[in-house]
């Protein structure tokens, strides 16, 4: 059973803390909630764009290290551009041209990435106050965060009720399940946007991490970072990420794909199809900690991304500093730009249907 344990408490083996995490720029509280499972393992998560603020995982030693990147406070989450572990919505990723057509009719969203929409808006759900519920869990600690998402918010259509839970595991996993409702047809493609380093957030870049993604195809883009609608092999380009690869043994490599992306910006076709179990998509190993990273998920994609933009101006949690590349994000999800990609898998939600989608990072150690 979960126990709200009062503000300021040291978190306990097995126990969620409820602290203050600052202000929203109108004045609203902002939460951090503090997941510690029974080996000590711990997430942070708060209600302001559902962000996951820590996660601190062991390393072979059984030392623990926070491997996303964050902010101290509710301030940086309302300054943020880079989108730090937020819960990204109606529609991560890109809709190009900031437009769709549904049922006959065209809907305009906002120009918020040059000429196409990216990750909902400009006030997209990973500026929202959620609001939060611990849950009791059989296997570790949830939370369970809420938005509404009102009938032409950022120009989507129908009034979305959107509810994720997070579970930090008793065996060090960190599943997030994504549940929405609509009262009129509309698009919707929910993730997660952590960042990683498994070697811990500030320590430098990722580009000796080992990855391995189940793709056999990836999306190739156009220069606006909007699928040109091909599926391509991976096979005999630096896409291929079958066999464990350094994150960096090819990405300054003289590719086309690579360029329009400044490194790795790309959607994966997993080798599972939608709606089915959750599956392995991709393995990540940080060789000096040992620190091994799984997803599992139910979705059809994920898009690797390997913080092309950071630039290091940024100050982060503990005073880090994030230049380019310090860390890796592997967000699931259907593909971009699906509401225009006819031959992609759709993504939208009628009245009386359940969004659904599962998502699990699992963590453990090679020696
Ligand atoms: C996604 C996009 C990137 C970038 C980041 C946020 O991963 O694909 O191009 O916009 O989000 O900075």
């Amino acid at each position: 059973m979960t126990t709200l344990a009062p503000v300021g408490a040291t978190p306990q083996p097995g126990s969620t803390t409820k602290k203050s995490f600052g202000k929203t720029p109108d004045g609203q509280p902002v939460d951090l909630y503090v997941l510690t499972n029974k080996n000590g393992a711990e997430a942070s998560i708060t209600n302001y764009g559902g962000a996951l603020v820590t996660l601190k995982m062991p390393d072979r030693n059984g030392k623990l290290a926070d491997i996303v990147l964050g902010y101290d406070n509710a301030d940086g989450y309302v300054a943020d551009k880079s989108y730090f572990g937020a819960l990204v919505g109606r529609y991560g990723n890109r809709i190009g041209h900031a437009q769709f057509v549904l049922d006959g009719k065209t809907y305009t969203l906002a120009k918020n990435n040059g000429d196409n929409s990216l990750h909902g808006g400009v006030k997209g759900f990973n500026k929202g106050l959620w609001a939060a519920k611990t849950l009791s869990a059989k296997d570790g600690q949830s939370l369970e965060l809420s938005y509404r998402s009102k009938d032409g918010e950022e120009g989507f259509p129908g009034n979305l009720k959107v509810t994720v839970i997070y579970t930090l595991t008793d065996a060090n996993a960190l599943k997030i399940e994504y549940t929405a409702t609509t009262d009129k047809k509309t698009v919707v493609n929910l993730t997660n946007h952590a960042y990683f380093n498994l070697a811990g957030q500030g320590s430098g870049d990722i580009l000796g991490h080992l990855l391995m993604i189940d793709a056999d195809q990836f999306t190739p883009v156009d220069a606006g970072l909007i699928p040109t609608g091909e599926l391509r092999d991976v096979t005999g380009t630096p896409f291929d990420f079958h066999k464990p690869t350094a994150i960096g043994a090819r990405i300054d490599q003289d590719d086309e794909q690579l360029k329009l992306g400044g490194g790795y910006d790309h959607n994966f076709v997993l080798r599972r199809g939608a709606y089915a179990e959750e599956s392995p998509a991709a393995r990540v190993v940080e060789p000096t900690s040992g620190r091994v990273m799984e997803v599992w998920t139910t979705e059809p994609g994920i898009q690797f991304y390997t913080g092309n933009f950071l630039d290091g101006k940024t100050i982060g949690k503990g005073g880090a500093s994030y230049p380019k590349r310090n860390a890796f994000c592997l967000e699931t999800q259907h593909f971009p730009d699906s509401p225009n990609q006819p031959k992609f898998p759709p993504v939208t939600l009628n009245h009386g249907e359940r969004y659904h989608t599962v998502t699990t990072y699992k963590f453990s150690v090679e020696k």
